[in-house]
């Protein structure tokens, strides 16, 4: 494939979205580092080094996404891989109690703005972005997306009351990560006909931000099954759920 491909990560200022910059940077993409605040994708980007450029992109944000989509058709010309992986698992205002926390994951006691929020983020920032990046990934010659999922939302998983991390299952994260999940399979179904590839994948616990830095995984090991599938060639699959394991059951 040719080495000028774009490709353009949301969330890629920190975490595992950051290490997917640095590898595919390092296979010669040019990588834009999509960041919610400029500055810190633009320190992201100058760690990278002349491959990467940073972009403002908030996915809640139409205003932002249609002036990045804009930004990129102007300054570069052509985007063939879209890395869906901005992702949030709540924010909570400061000085929330622990206990109060807790009950955010509780289905039936959690505030249902602290549910949106995350669906907004999680699920519908990235159909927007997707939205928004099509028009530029059907004109490549082999588009890619790549959605960072959770194996956390797997519904085959977390049905079996043998599964031990079947507790972690609640409100809204690990559904939202389902309903990426059924985003991402629908946005392939579409996709079927033309050269664009599919696919949603799991990092593994990563310690990141995200978590507190509890993840077992470092970025490194993270990054890889989305790189992996952001560089399929033209038999690559499309349509399906994976971890660097194989596959993850819907
Ligand atoms: N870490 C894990 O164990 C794990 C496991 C399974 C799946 N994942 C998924 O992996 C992805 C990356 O997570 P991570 O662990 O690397 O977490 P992280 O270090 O917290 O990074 C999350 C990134 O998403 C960005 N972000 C959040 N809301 C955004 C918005 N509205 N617009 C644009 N960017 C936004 C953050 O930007 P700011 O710096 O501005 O906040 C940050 O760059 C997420 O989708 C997460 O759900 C992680």
């Amino acid at each position: 494939m040719s080495e000028n491909r774009v490709v353009l990560i949301t969330g890629a200022n920190k975490g595992i979205g950051l290490q997917i910059a640095k590898d595919l940077a390092g296979n010669g993409l040019t990588v834009l580092i999509g960041s919610r605040k400029l500055e810190s994708g633009e320190k992201a980007a100058t760690s990278i080094g002349e491959r990467a450029h940073a972009i403002q992109l908030d996915v809640t944000d139409q205003a932002s996404i249609t002036a990045a989509a804009e930004c990129i058709r102007k300054e570069f010309g052509r985007l063939d891989v879209l890395v869906n992986n901005a992702g949030i698992v709540g924010e909570f205002p400061d000085g929330t109690p622990f206990e109060e926390r807790l009950k955010f994951n509780v289905p039936s006691q959690a505030p249902l703005s602290y549910i949106r929020s995350i669906y907004e983020t999680n699920v519908f920032g990235v159909i927007a972005v997707t939205q928004a990046m099509l028009p530029l990934l059907r004109e490549a010659p082999a588009g890619r997306i790549v959605n960072v999922g959770s194996s956390s939302g797997s519904l085959t998983l977390n049905a079996n009351p043998e599964f031990e991390y079947r507790n972690v299952f609640g409100s809204a994260y690990s559904p939202s990560k389902a309903a990426l999940s059924a985003t991402t399979l629908a946005f392939a179904i579409e996709m079927e006909k033309t050269n664009i590839k599919v696919n949603v994948v799991c990092p593994g616990f990563v310690a990141t931000d995200l978590n507190g830095h509890r993840g077992y995984r470092t970025v490194e090991q993270g990054a890889r099954q989305a790189v992996k599938m952001a560089l399929i060639g033209p038999d690559g699959p499309t349509g399906t759920f994976t971890d660097e394991d194989g596959t993850v059951p819907w």
